[in-house]
């Protein structure tokens, strides 16, 4: 026999943002049950920042958030902030650093962060339930609906769709909170992988496959944005923190500008070389700068092996075409396989920036990443998942 079972929230989805969610609601007296399908909670905190949990950055700023109606995120990100999220990990005694730009990153691992949004949990006396799969959701009446799942049948005032978005579908992730959006008549913006690394065409593949595991600080760019940061070689193609932003702003088809010496003045360096050392090879210099691999990989084989003397302007500024405006045309990426997050997602318009309510469907909520709300690398996403967390926390 099912059980019926009444309560005043079901959040559906345990990971970052329908944890935070849980937690604000049960602190305000509402009785919160979370189901997820998964055997764990927070199983892409787990794995995330290598580890190490990149929790936030010093600096959440809105131009580091992808989101069509572009002031959504503004409200709850200014609501609960990282100061917000820092202060609560400072109150359990996690130690964390700061890496580049900001990045926020247990000292220790991944698993203090879920610990403490566990113990959190407790304390607002809200309920998890693991192995949970939802079969059906009803809509019965304003603020009343039924979920109906193979253990009972839950009737709630609030339901939050918390179920995140496609990347990695071997930690549980489904397209859950869009199909659920769709029941209700809510328009989703088309999805795609994001933050991602890019695959090459084949021919590039094999050209750069010795390159595999090389990283050079670079300055990546598009018609839209630039990123100073690692890139990084791999056998499919290209990753590194510079690859995986932009892949966020790149559209099928588009070559990408790399620039692999970004701090220096390449053609002044080569002039004083061929006064300097005229005898020397062109591989020799530039092996200066670059690891030798890149350079006998990347500069044209008649030019390498020449005195840095023999060339003159023109030549040089081919050899400064090549090393600071290479152009890559990326075959793909790898999609939700590997992608940190999903851009697009439930259209924003349709949703209370205050809230996360449906604008339309009293009592139904959106928080995280099925929202259309993707930041940058680098402690951006969770800082959206606690504040559109927190968000519907307080309204719920
Ligand atoms: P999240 O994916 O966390 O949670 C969704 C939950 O819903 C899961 O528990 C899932 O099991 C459950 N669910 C899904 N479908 C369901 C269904 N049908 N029924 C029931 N439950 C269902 N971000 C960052 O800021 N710093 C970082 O260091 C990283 N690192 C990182 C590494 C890797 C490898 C990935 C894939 C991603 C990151 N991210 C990140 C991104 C970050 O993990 C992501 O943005 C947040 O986890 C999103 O939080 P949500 O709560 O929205 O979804």
């Amino acid at each position: 026999m099912k059980h019926t079972i009444k309560t005043d929230v079901i959040v559906i989805g345990a990971g970052a943002a329908g944890l935070m969610c849980a937690i604000e609601a049960g602190k305000r007296q509402r009785k919160v049950i979370v189901l997820d399908h998964a055997n764990k909670v927070g199983k892409k905190i787990l794995m995330s920042g290598g580890g190490r949990c990149n929790f936030t950055n010093y600096y959440i700023d809105f131009d580091k958030y992808l989101c069509q109606n572009t002031h959504f995120f503004k409200s709850a990100l200014s609501r609960y902030t990282q100061w917000d999220f820092i202060e609560l990990v400072k109150k359990y005694h996690i130690p964390f650093h700061e890496k580049a730009h900001g990045q926020l990153f247990c000292d220790h691992k991944s698993r203090d962060i879920v610990e403490m949004l566990v113990a959190e949990v407790e304390k607002a006396t809200a309920t998890i339930k693991l192995n949970t799969t939802i079969d059906k959701i009803e809509h019965l009446n304003p603020h009343h609906f039924k979920i109906h799942t193979a253990q009972a049948d839950y009737h709630c005032e609030s339901l939050v769709i918390a179920t995140g978005g496609l990347s990695i579908p071997t930690m549980g992730a489904s397209p859950f909170g869009y199909k659920v959006a769709e029941q209700f008549g809510l328009n989703i913006l088309p999805t795609k992988a994001g933050l991602v690394p890019f695959t090459l065409h084949q021919h590039d593949k094999d050209k750069y496959d010795s390159l595999s595991g090389v990283s050079v600080n670079s300055l990546v760019e598009n018609k839209r944005i630039r990123f100073a940061e690692n890139i990084l070689f791999t056998h499919r193609g290209l990753s590194g923190p510079a690859i995986l932003q932009i892949s966020s702003y790149w559209q099928a088809g588009e070559f990408i500008d790399i620039n692999l010496l970004p701090e220096v003045d390449l053609l002044a360096y080569l002039q004083q070389a061929q006064q300097d050392r005229p005898l020397q090879l062109l591989k020799t210099i530039l092996a200066e700068l670059l690891p030798k691999n890149v350079v006998l990989t990347l500069i044209k084989e008649e030019l390498i092996n020449k005195p840095i003397k023999a060339f003159d302007v023109m030549d040089l500024s081919v050899v400064i075409k090549q090393v600071q405006q290479w152009q890559v045309k990326p075959n793909g990426t790898e999609g939700y396989r590997t992608a940190e997050v999903t851009l697009g997602g439930v259209n924003c318009h349709q949703i209370s920036s205050q809230t996360m309510q449906s604008n339309d469907i009293p009592g139904l909520y959106f928080i995280g990443e099925v929202l259309d709300v993707t930041g940058w690398l680098g402690g951006y996403n969770f800082q959206w998942a606690w504040s559109s967390g927190w968000a519907a926390g307080q309204a719920v």
